[in-house]
């Protein structure tokens, strides 16, 4: 079956490219790939045997992607007060902890993909905890809920808490039994994405090991990097030798194309440049960035400069699991870059952090060929929004680029009304 979608298009091709059809036609085919996407009228004739869906007055966007966020976290978002490393020891270690017990785990897991999904978040790259089971059961719970994702077991053999810390070879097996069992299952929806928590958490062995791990398998690497002024100094004192903080990584095998950087807000010169040679990325994580007082990385310039770069909730150093906030929270703290450092061409706007969310996420990820658009070939991962419900003027004629700025900076919870991945609606809003 066939199924042609009738709604106001919007997508982004480009940083500054912003698209949109107003009588818009989505067509997907049964397994759940676009097959084309047009002008509603042309569509509805050269495919007449197509099941017509009317959305209208609602729009269709991409599906946003979440970069960098943690599962076992969920629960303990808003934790104020705290830096980072402190935060960490009061609040996360005992929180994931609990994760040792799989039916905290299975819970957790349902209502978090549960959560993103009802948010319009379609892709979610995630962090679970040390423990293998635990991990497992949120692979089941993506699985069984339809959520693109791509997600990894922390691995942490050195300066963990005791009910933390794993040998270095458990942790290596334990995470290649995983990626075995769901690295690039159910039609490429799933992927493995390795997470040593950071380097001063991690011996160089395991390092090492995670590096020839992502080759053998070409899985995802996902950690932090220079967050906080504090872990700087700790790195600094635990990896003499190494050049900085980003250098750790490549030294031992980390830095590729499937790399995805936390946070990077400190980084200097030279750091840079190993990134952009690596061809990894940074995930650009504001919210929790202003939350744990980490700092504001100069998100204008790191793109000037070429790097790849997307968007992370960060929860729970994010409050929030909306992506439509941390887009704000993007723009929002370009803005105060500007206005606080005179930093020129600081600010980034909403059709930048929309581009950031869906297509560059997408080329962060190497899947740009199948998600972050609308495109013809790609898999049909897509969100039905009202943008009525953002508006107290209710006024649906308005420039497109007006309208996504109003879903970013004023997002409501009930404007995603459907959510969709490969064709399959995984939420639907209760009316
Ligand atoms: N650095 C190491 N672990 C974490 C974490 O769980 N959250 C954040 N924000 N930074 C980290
Ligand atoms: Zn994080």
């Amino acid at each position: 079956m066939i199924t042609l979608y009738r709604a106001h298009l919007l997508w982004s091709d480009s940083p500054t490219g912003l698209r949109e059809v107003k009588d818009g036609g989505l067509l997907v085919a049964d397994d759940g790939v676009i097959i084309a996407r047009g002008v509603f009228d042309e569509l509805a004739v050269l495919h007449s045997s197509a099941v017509i869906r009317d959305l209208r007055p609602h729009w269709i966007l991409p599906g946003l992607i979440d970069l960098h966020v943690h599962l076992p976290q969920y629960e303990s978002v808003a934790m104020d007060g705290l830096e980072l490393l402190p935060w960490l020891e009061a609040y996360i270690f005992p929180a994931e902890a609990r994760f040792a017990d799989a039916a905290v785990a299975q819970r957790a897991a349902r209502r978090f993909f549960g959560d993103l999904l009802s948010l319009g978040t379609t892709t979610a790259v995630v962090y679970s905890t040390i423990h293998q089971e635990a991990t497992d059961l949120a692979f089941q719970e993506a699985e069984s809920c339809g959520i693109r994702a791509a997600i990894g077991k922390v691995m942490m053999d050195r300066n963990a808490p005791e009910s933390l810390r794993e040998d270095t070879e458990t942790s290596l097996k334990q995470s290649e039994e995983l990626i075995q069992r769901w690295h690039g299952k159910a039609h490429g929806r799933l992927s493995y994405a390795l997470a040593p928590r950071f380097a001063p958490m991690c011996s160089p062995e395991l390092m090492r090991g995670v590096g020839q791990l992502s080759e053998k398998h070409e899985a995802y690497i996902q950690t932090h990097l220079s967050e906080n002024v504090e872990e700087l100094a700790w790195v600094q004192n635990l990896f003499p030798d190494c050049a900085n903080y980003a250098d750790v990584y490549r030294r031992h095998g980390m830095l590729n194309r499937r790399t995805l950087l936390g946070h990077g807000i400190h980084l200097d010169d030279s750091e840079r440049a190993m990134i952009l040679d690596a061809g990894a990325s940074i995930v650009h994580c504001p919210s929790s960035n202003a939350f744990l007082q980490s700092g504001v990385m100069p998100l204008r310039r790191w793109l000037e400069e070429g790097l790849s770069i997307g968007l992370g909730t960060d929860v729970a150093g994010g409050p929030s699991l909306s992506m439509w906030d941390e887009m704000a929270m993007a723009c929002t703290v370009s803005k105060l870059r500007f206005a606080l450092l005179g930093e020129a061409n600081a600010t980034v706007n909403p059709a930048e952090a929309f581009h950031l969310a869906t297509l560059g996420a997408a080329k962060a990820l190497s899947q740009s060929h199948r998600i972050g658009s609308l495109e013809g070939g790609m898999d049909a991962d897509f969100i039905v929004v009202d943008p009525r419900r953002t508006d107290p003027a209710e006024r649906l004629e308005d420039a497109a680029d007006r309208v996504l700025s109003r879903l970013i900076y004023r997002a409501d919870p009930r404007m995603v009304k459907a959510t969709f991945v490969r064709g399959n609606q995984c939420f639907v809003q209760a009316s």
